[in-house]
């Protein structure tokens, strides 16, 4: 039988982690894991509840409530991939807005929030065969992950893709407000206390500023095989 492995895919925001980990997973038939949609959902609750505004956080009341905050994957045969679901409501498409975009990061600096979405990060990804994004996936989620990628690529590029993505499905954005939002996660989730976003010194590093998704396919796939061939 095939070994399974753990692959872990980290980096900095808009770098297409997402896109490439669901292609990979379809390839080896593996579990995807999106983290970040995870982190997303909580703070879309907060939202929600007034707890977190532009200029106010009452973290006490959101760490109060984490017990009666579900979020779950959920699969869509007709899409082929898993929808985010937030106490059975499916929240696929608004946690993918600016607005919230631009109040994750201090929600997910929360010791408390991290506790509980990494521990079921761990459960969905103990039976191995998975890919899961990202930020501490293989520093902090599964240390020992056998492939752990760390990607890269400039603002520009990076603001560039999360803008298109926004305009595609409608959305009124700018886009020195995108860069302005991808440097500025980018800042607040390296230097947080908990779980910073860092390269494990084991991961290898992939710039894609300058590669296409086949590229990025068929090198992820050859690291693969060799990691299942040692
Ligand atoms: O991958 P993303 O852009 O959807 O992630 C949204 C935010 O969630 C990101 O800015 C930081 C946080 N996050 C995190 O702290 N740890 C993770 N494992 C995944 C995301």
């Amino acid at each position: 039988m095939t070994k399974k492995i753990t692959i872990a895919i980290d980096g900095l925001s808009s770098t297409g982690k997402s896109t490439i980990a669901k292609k990979i997973s379809k390839k080896l038939g593996y579990i995807y894991v999106d983290t970040g949609a995870m982190y997303r959902a909580v703070t879309l609750y907060a939202m929600n509840k007034h707890y977190i505004t532009s200029d106010t956080f009452e973290v006490e009341k959101l760490i109060l409530d984490l017990p009666k905050i579900d979020v779950s994957f959920r699969f869509n045969e007709e899409l082929g991939f898993a929808e985010m679901f937030l106490n059975d409501v499916n929240v696929e498409r608004r946690i993918r807005s600016l607005e919230v975009s631009k109040l994750v990061s201090p929600v997910a600096a929360i010791s408390e929030v991290r506790k509980k979405l990494v521990k079921s990060q761990q459960e969905m990804g103990k039976n191995r065969a998975v890919v899961m994004d990202g930020r501490d996936i293989g520093t902090v989620v599964f240390p020992d992950a056998e492939l752990k990628l760390f990607m890269t690529a400039s603002d520009d590029k990076r603001a560039t893709r999360r803008y298109k993505e926004l305009l595609d499905r409608g959305d009124n954005v700018n886009f020195k407000e995108i860069l302005h939002n991808v440097q500025e996660r980018d800042r607040i989730d390296s230097e947080r206390e908990d779980s910073p976003l860092v390269k494990a010194d084991d991961a290898i590093e992939i710039d894609n500023s300058n590669m296409g998704l086949e590229e990025q396919f068929e090198r992820i796939l050859s690291l693969v095989e060799q990691r299942i061939n040692d």
